[in-house]
């Protein structure tokens, strides 16, 4: 059965290893996981299946008030395609809904797959920017309006 649920200091080796796993290099360092954990609770989600876990979404707040960005979601290869992420990324938005969140943001390569799957859950393009993580590297800024 999946479990979708915050991420305790304990869990934070396994979400590296997600991280390390879907991400490849170079991920987020584990200690900024840990201090996820502390500095925004509830908004880093696992997704738990038979005791493993097999998948996180992190968002947090934005500079601007009413605003939050979600900042990653994975899930393990093996646990792909059986509504995982679709259930982390509607938890997560409903968390930042009961926080008082206006806006979420993310940014997702133009030919992530994963682009439709925001774009179902509400999620708009709003620009492209050819260069965000530098030459080769563009990214769509997508915006969802919670409500
Ligand atoms: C994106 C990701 C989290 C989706 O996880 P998942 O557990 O396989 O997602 P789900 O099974 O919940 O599928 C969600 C939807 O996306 C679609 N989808 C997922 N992967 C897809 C793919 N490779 N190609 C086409 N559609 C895909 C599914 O068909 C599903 O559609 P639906 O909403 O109409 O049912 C996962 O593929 C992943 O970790 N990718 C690598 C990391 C990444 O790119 N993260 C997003 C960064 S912006």
């Amino acid at each position: 059965m999946l479990v979708i649920r915050p991420a305790a200091p304990q869990d934070v080796p396994a979400v590296f290893a997600i991280e390390r796993a879907v991400f490849g290099d170079p991920p987020y360092p584990d200690f900024f996981f840990r201090q996820a954990v502390d500095m925004w609770p509830e908004q880093l989600l696992l997704a738990e299946t038979d005791g493993r876990v097999v998948g996180y979404i992190l968002s947090c707040p934005a500079g601007q008030a009413g605003e939050a960005w979600i900042m990653s979601l994975g899930v393990l290869d093996s646990a792909r395609g059986q509504g995982t992420g679709k259930r982390l990324l509607i938890a997560a938005l409903d968390v930042l809904k009961k926080r008082g969140c206006k806006t979420a943001l993310l940014t997702a390569h133009p030919d992530n797959p994963a682009v439709g799957l925001y774009q179902r859950h509400g999620f708009q393009v709003d620009h492209l920017d050819p260069a965000y993580f530098g030459a080769g590297e563009p990214r769509l800024l997508m915006r969802c309006q919670l409500s």
